[in-house]
């Protein structure tokens, strides 16, 4: 059966080194016949500017966040996905602000019981992958860990790739062996 692979890119540069990546990524899981799509958080319109922590989801009793903008759909679309994937620049030694946001709304998505101490989420299992790239080579650890510890905290499998000395958007392309690795994490997550 082709795994299905949701793709999140956190870059506003459309032709950028998130986007290089994240091509190269799709050829490799396209050889395994893989169906992706990819959502830029970028450009996606929020009512607010990341969750107002109303806790409303945690009332529902299906998953996905009250609040009726575009991050909605994304989040449903994580539910039927087997493996997501998260891709962002590092900004200032973190993730892009724009993939924080949606990332933050994945709140609705789990369903705590605090008294019971239990968690429950539908992403369990799935594989959840994470491609960073930096225009130097320090900083790229704590890109990735607060998605290392998501998918933890959650039971996905994890998989990344980290790609130093990227240079500035567009400029991945000097660098042949990225464009190997990402391939290479598609096939085999695919
Ligand atoms: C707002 C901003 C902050 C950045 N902060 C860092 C940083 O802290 N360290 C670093 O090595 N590169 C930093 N960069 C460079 C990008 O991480 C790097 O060029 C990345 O590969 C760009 O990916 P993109 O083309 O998808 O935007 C920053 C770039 C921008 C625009």
């Amino acid at each position: 059966m082709s795994k299905k692979i949701l793709i999140i890119s956190g870059s506003p540069k459309k032709d950028g080194n998130t986007a290089l990546l994240i091509k190269w990524f799709i050829e490799g899981a396209r050889e395994k016949n893989a169906v992706v799509e990819i959502v830029n958080a970028a450009y996606l319109k929020y009512k607010h500017p990341g969750c107002i922590s109303c806790r409303q989801c945690q009332k529902n009793v299906e998953y996905g966040c009250v609040i009726d903008d575009d991050a909605g759909p994304v989040l449903i679309k994580m539910i039927s996905a087997d493996v997501i994937v998260m891709a962002s620049p590092l900004y200032f030694f973190g993730a892009s602000s724009q993939i924080k946001i949606l990332v933050d709304r994945m709140f609705s998505l789990y369903k705590w019981d605090n008294a019971a101490g239990t968690m429950q989420t539908p992403l369990k299992g799935k594989t959840l992958v994470f491609l960073g790239s930096a225009f130097e080579d320090i900083g790229l650890d704590a890109l990735e860990k607060p998605f290392a510890l998501t998918a933890e905290y959650t039971g996905m499998p994890f998989e990344s790739l980290l790609v130093a000395h990227a240079g500035t958007s567009g400029e991945i392309v000097k660098l042949p062996e990225a464009q190997d690795r990402a391939k290479t994490l598609g096939r085999k997550v695919a």
